[in-house]
């Protein structure tokens, strides 16, 4: 028996870092997907097949394990040990998502291989889907906002708040209906990150000077208060000047550098706005980009970059 499950990357619109200090934030799911193939065995071991390479392990072991496998075991394991009449999982991992670009492959990772592991076993609600992606993407990066795995299981754009004192979709997220056609451009800084240790910076950032960051954190949620207006209001222009004013912020909690600068720089001819999109410090930016200048922005980003131009996928986790 197999269960395949696919879900999509992501990029966060407007409130990354901020979000984990449970200000809001604005997501899209994008239409790079990454499908999660399980299926039983009879070897008794947890197998996980990946573009990062094999890893195969006995079942309930407690083998320190690479970190990019840590969500596959930890999803196995728990799945594996409420029914015991399993003797073996293997689990294909299969992702058009760049890795470690701050365009969601590891969230989507978790949320499709949730949906699919589980759907060897029992159908979950998209909550439940949720609830657990979140366990399993905390076996890697513990202080995990949700935001990622939230938008990679609802799919569309969302507004996202942090609230770890209630089932996590309902009472903390809202989407946003009137996704009007965004051109956005995204930019590969091919600098990949790790969004754990762009967090704790960021967690430094605030210890060091709690009063500037909650100045930050408040200027961010009043950003997004106009933002949802702007949306509304279908306000391209006034769009990207909110994602540049954005862009600020992440400058000043330093998730910036030379490169995403003069990407965001070199873009600025055609751009109507453009910010880091995720964790920063390497991975992607965003840019609001009219369609009839597409077409030069491989000569102002230079050949060792690429982009795309994202489409918003509206289908979050599916069973396939
Ligand atoms: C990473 O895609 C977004 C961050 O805000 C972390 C998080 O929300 O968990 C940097």
């Amino acid at each position: 028996m197999k269960s395949t499950a696919s879900a999509p990357g992501k990029i966060i619109l407007f409130g990354e870092h901020f979000v984990v200090h449970g200000t809001r934030a604005i997501l899209a799911a994008i239409d790079k997907r990454v499908t999660v193939t399980s299926s039983f065995t009879d070897n008794n071991t947890i197998r996980v097949n990946s573009e990062l390479g094999t890893l195969e392990i006995p079942i309930s072991s407690s083998y320190e394990v690479k970190s990019e496998f840590k969500p596959f075991v930890y999803l196995a394991n728990k799945m594996i040990s409420s029914n015991q009449s399993v003797n073996g999982l293997e689990i294909t991992i299969d992702s058009d998502i760049p890795i470690g670009v701050g365009l969601g492959s590891s969230s989507a990772c978790c949320v499709a291989a949730t949906a699919s592991i589980s759907g060897l076993f029992k159908e979950l609600s998209s909550e439940e889907i949720l609830n657990l992606s979140i366990e399993a993407e905390k076996t890697i990066f513990p202080d995990t906002s949700g935001a990622d795995c939230t938008v990679c299981t609802y799919g569309g754009m969302i507004e996202y708040t942090k609230d770890e004192t209630v089932p996590v979709y309902h009472a903390s997220t809202k989407k946003i209906d009137n996704t009007f056609d965004l051109n956005l451009l995204i930019a590969n800084s091919m600098i990949p990150h790790s969004t754990k240790n762009s967090v704790e910076k960021v967690n430094k950032f605030k210890e060091n000077d709690e009063e500037r960051f909650s100045e930050l954190c408040d200027l961010e949620t009043k950003l997004i208060n106009e933002v949802i207006v702007v949306m509304k209001n279908n306000d391209t222009t006034a769009l990207g000047l909110k994602m540049s004013e954005n862009q600020k912020y992440l400058e000043e909690i330093q998730v910036s550098n030379n490169t995403l600068r003069d990407m965001i720089s070199s873009l600025n001819e055609i751009s109507l706005g453009s910010k880091i999109t995720g964790a920063g410090d390497g991975g992607c930016i965003i840019a609001l980009v009219n369609d009839e200048n597409m077409d030069k922005v491989s000569a102002l980003l230079g050949k060792d970059k690429e982009y795309f131009s994202a489409k918003i996928d509206t289908k979050g986790v599916v069973r396939v």
